[in-house]
C-alpha cells in the first residue's frame, strides 16, 4: 500500500477521508453534526462485499443531509481462541476502493492499539441473551462486540447506525444495549443481500471449497421452505426447515431455532418471529435467519 499524502485531518483519498485515531475523528464528526448533517454509521470488519455495500446505500438514503461512515476495525474481543482472528481478510486498499465507490465521506480504521492501549480492560457484558444461540459456542463473543460497538459509538457518534439482519442476534443485542444503556442513537436493521443462489453472503464465504459452495446453499433453502410452511404453525415451520438440512449430509447443524422477532425468546402465537440456523461445513461455521410471520 503507498501512503497517501497526510492532511491535518487524516488522509484524504478523493472524497473520502480515512481516519487511524479516534481523537482525530471525533472532533470531525461533532463539526460534521454541529453543520447540521446527519451522521450515519456502518460498523464493519472490513473485507466488504455486497453485503457490506448495501449497508452502505442504505445509509446514504436515510433521510437528511446524511454524511456515511465506515468503520473498519478486526475486533480481536469478539474472536474466541479457536476462531479466525489471524487469517480473518484485511483487504484495506480493497476496501478502501468500495468505500469511495459507494459515495462514504468518512472511514475509521483504528489499529488494536488505539482502541484497546495497554491496560483497557473495560468490557460490556451482554447479558442473559448474549450466552444463548451463537453465544453457545462463542463464549465472550458478544461481551466483545458490544464492547467495540460501544467505543465506536462514543468516537464517532453517530445519529443512526446500521447493522445487517444477516447477524441477527448481534443486530437485536446492539438494540438492547442502545435501549438499556441510554445510547443517543437510533439503530437500523438492513436485509440480508443473497448470492442469486440464495447463499447469504458473508467475508467467511471464501472459507469454502469448490465442493462445499454448492452444498453450503441448503441454509437458506431450508429457511426458505420452513418459512414458507409458517400457517401451519411453529412445529411445521422447523420440521419443515430440519427435513431439508437432512438432506445435505456435509452440514453439521449446531442449532434451528424458532424466536420472537424481537427478544430472540419463546415466539408468540401470531407475532413475528425468526427462522435462525448455524451450521458447520468442513471447517466453516455458516449462520443465517429469516423472517417468519406466526
Ligand atoms: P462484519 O461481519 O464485517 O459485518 C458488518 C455489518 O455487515 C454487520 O452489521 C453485518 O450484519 C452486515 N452484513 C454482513 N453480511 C451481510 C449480508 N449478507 N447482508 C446484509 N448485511 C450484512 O458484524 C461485524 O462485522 C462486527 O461484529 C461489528 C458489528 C463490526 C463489530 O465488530
Amino acid at each position: 500500500m503507498t501512503a497517501p499524502a497526510r492532511t491535518r485531518n487524516g488522509y484524504a483519498r478523493g472524497r473520502l477521508t480515512v481516519h487511524d485515531d479516534p481523537a482525530k475523528l471525533t472532533p470531525v464528526s461533532r463539526a460534521l453534526r454541529a453543520a447540521g448533517r446527519k451522521v450515519v454509521l456502518v460498523p464493519t470488519m472490513g473485507a466488504l462485499h455486497e453485503g457490506h455495500r448495501e449497508l452502505i446505500r442504505h445509509a446514504r438514503s436515510v433521510p437528511g443531509n446524511v454524511v456515511p461512515v465506515v468503520s473498519i476495525f478486526v475486533n480481536p474481543l469478539q474472536f474466541g481462541p479457536n476462531e479466525d482472528l489471524e487469517r480473518y481478510p484485511r483487504p484495506l486498499e480493497r476496501d478502501l476502493d468500495a468505500c469511495r465507490e459507494e459515495g462514504v465521506e468518512l472511514v475509521f480504521t483504528p489499529s488494536v492499539d488505539h482502541m484497546y492501549p495497554p491496560g483497557s480492560d473495560t468490557r460490556i457484558v451482554a447479558g442473559a441473551l448474549g450466552a444463548d444461540l451463537e453465544g453457545g459456542p462463542r463464549p465472550g463473543h458478544f461481551d466483545g462486540m458490544l464492547t467495540v460497538v460501544a467505543k465506536l459509538f462514543h468516537i464517532v457518534g453517530p445519529d443512526v447506525a446500521l447493522f445487517g439482519e444477516k447477524d441477527y442476534q448481534q443486530l437485536t443485542l446492539v438494540k438492547k444495549m442502545v435501549r438499556d444503556l441510554d445510547f443517543p442513537l437510533s439503530v437500523v436493521g438492513v436485509p440480508t443481500v443473497r448470492e442469486p443462489d440464495g447463499l447469504a453472503l458473508s467475508s467467511r464465504n471464501v472459507y469454502l471449497s469448490a465442493d462445499e459452495r454448492p452444498r453450503a446453499v441448503t441454509l437458506s433453502r431450508a429457511l426458505r421452505e420452513g418459512a414458507a410452511v409458517s400457517a401451519h404453525g411453529p412445529a411445521a415451520v422447523l420440521e419443515r426447515a430440519r427435513a431439508v438440512l437432512d438432506t445435505e449430509p456435509a452440514l453439521q447443524v449446531e442449532y434451528l431455532e424458532l424466536r420472537d422477532a424481537d427478544t430472540l425468546g419463546e415466539p408468540v402465537d401470531g407475532g413475528r418471529a425468526r427462522l435462525l440456523v448455524a451450521a458447520r461445513i468442513g471447517a466453516t461455521r455458516l449462520i443465517d435467519n429469516v423472517p417468519v410471520q406466526l
